[in-house]
């Protein structure tokens, strides 16, 4: 196992051009399992989770190349029904090949995910659309097997206690694409990946009204064809390094990602002080004066996004004042706290708040990476503190940013891998 090293304190300098969306790329390289034509898909990133879907989609059968950034998906015969425990319990969205199996076998059987640290993750709104549509399931030994006679058009409502569901949506529009007659979603998670893959659907010639919006119409198809498609830019690296670079009082231009996706951490920080300058596909951020503390709520899109809180957390543990964290969509996502006190932060947990007691510098320290963002969230710490910062467990890290070291020194930050 490795683990990073960052000499921090130095403001960062340059352009850093943003990859594509981890979180299009997982469904829409599911969807390939609806049609046996060939299809190019390019702009993925190359990640820890990106290769376990190519993975998960040999493992049922297809043919998947995966060349720079652009994987060719294509059919060698009959496809298995059976997502194996070993691949989806190692990353959770590998759950949305349940609607596309249904949908082209009519019937699958996939391994329940796991909790992870920032929840406990449940399915029931996933399995609650799919029987809207004529699916009919079964638990057995940690896995779900579903199966249908065949799938029907009908309303389904995906509002869950914490809002709208992204992968839930996917899994239920996928399957609806390939049901008999028209599929109404209410409550449909409106995040730019869903609309990504409903890009993408319609590209093999599904039929879909209202994508980004919380009202999805399907009206059913009995084919789809292949398709050639590219991924849109990644929002939350964007918005990471965004929040590097406020952190690190850096002057840095970002390129190749969408200004109005981000917009919700655009506000927040516009209110904190921070200036920005923004044309088609850049973006330029300039700090050089303190922030003011500035405090957030995250929600569904459009709303702040939960997989910026820890980011934004650490910005503000290093603001002077009050500000207070709050997570809707993930009431538990705080394990960052710990490690970003370990660095001489002062935030207190109190429920589903994070209450930020914002002090001028952090310290670097030995800290342990627990999810994805909150290993984000570390980074950002490190480069912005004084002295040395040693991140354990950084393969958290190596699952959503591709070249994020490479990115990194090239705006002038020195951090280094190191064997652990
Ligand atoms: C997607 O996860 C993202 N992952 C997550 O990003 C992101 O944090 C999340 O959406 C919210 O934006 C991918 O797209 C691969 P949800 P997903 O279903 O779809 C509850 C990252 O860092 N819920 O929208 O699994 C759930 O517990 C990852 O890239 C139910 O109650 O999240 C949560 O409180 C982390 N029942 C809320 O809804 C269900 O059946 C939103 O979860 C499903 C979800």
């Amino acid at each position: 196992m490795d683990k990073l090293v960052i000499e921090g304190g130095g403001p960062l300098l340059g352009e850093v051009r943003i990859s594509g969306s981890k979180n299009a790329t997982l469904p829409i390289l599911a969807a390939t399992l609806m049609t046996d034509e060939p299809c190019t898909i390019r702009n993925v990133p190359r990640l820890r989770d990106t290769m376990t879907m190519i993975k998960l989609l040999k493992s049922l059968g297809k043919t998947v190349e995966f060349n720079e950034n652009e994987v060719r998906v294509s059919s060698k015969g009959s496809l298995n029904y059976l997502a194996d425990y070993k691949l989806v319990s190692t990353m959770r969205g590998s759950f949305c090949v349940l609607g596309p199996l249904l949908a082209k076998l009519k019937r699958a059987k996939v391994s329940l995910p796991g909790g992870c640290v920032i929840g406990i993750r449940p399915v029931d709104l996933h399995l609650k659309g799919l029987k809207n549509l004529g699916a009919k399931f079964e638990f057995e030994a940690g896995y779900v097997m579903g199966k249908t006679n065949s799938l029907k058009g009908n309303y389904v409502y995906l509002g869950g206690d914490f809002g709208s569901s992204v992968l839930a949506t996917a899994n239920v529009m996928m399957a609806a694409v390939l049901a008999r007659g028209e599929t109404i979603i209410d409550s449909a998670a409106c995040e730019p990946e869903v609309e990504a893959l409903a890009d993408f659907l319609m590209a093999m010639g599904a039929k879909i009204k209202g994508k980004g919006t919380s009202r999805i119409t399907v009206n059913g198809v009995k084919k789809l064809h292949g398709a050639n498609f590219s991924i849109c830019s990644d929002r939350i690296e964007a918005g990471t390094f965004v929040l590097l670079a406020a952190a690190t009082k850096s002057n840095i231009t970002l390129t190749g990602l969408d200004y109005t996706h981000i917009l919700a951490l655009i506000d927040k920080l516009q209110e904190a002080g921070l200036k920005f300058q923004h044309a088609d596909g850049w973006l330029k951020v300039k700090c050089q004066r303190n922030l003011k503390p500035t405090s957030i709520t995250t929600y569904p899109y459009p709303g702040f996004p939960t997989d910026l809180q820890a980011q934004f957390t650490t910005l503000m543990a290093m603001t002077p004042g009050v500000s207070i964290i709050t997570d809707k969509v993930f009431p538990d996502r705080f394990m960052h706290i710990a490690e970003l006190n370990r660095m001489g932060a002062n935030i207190r947990r109190d429920g589903n708040s994070a209450i930020i007691q914002g002090i001028k510098t952090l310290y670097g320290a030995p800290v342990m990476a627990s999810d994805l963002r909150a290993s984000a969230a570390l980074v950002i710490a490190g480069l912005a503190a004084k002295g040395k910062t040693e991140i354990h467990r950084i393969y958290h890290l190596e699952r959503g940013y591709e070249n994020l070291e490479e990115k990194l020194v090239k705006l002038g930050a020195k951090i280094y891998r190191e064997k652990e």
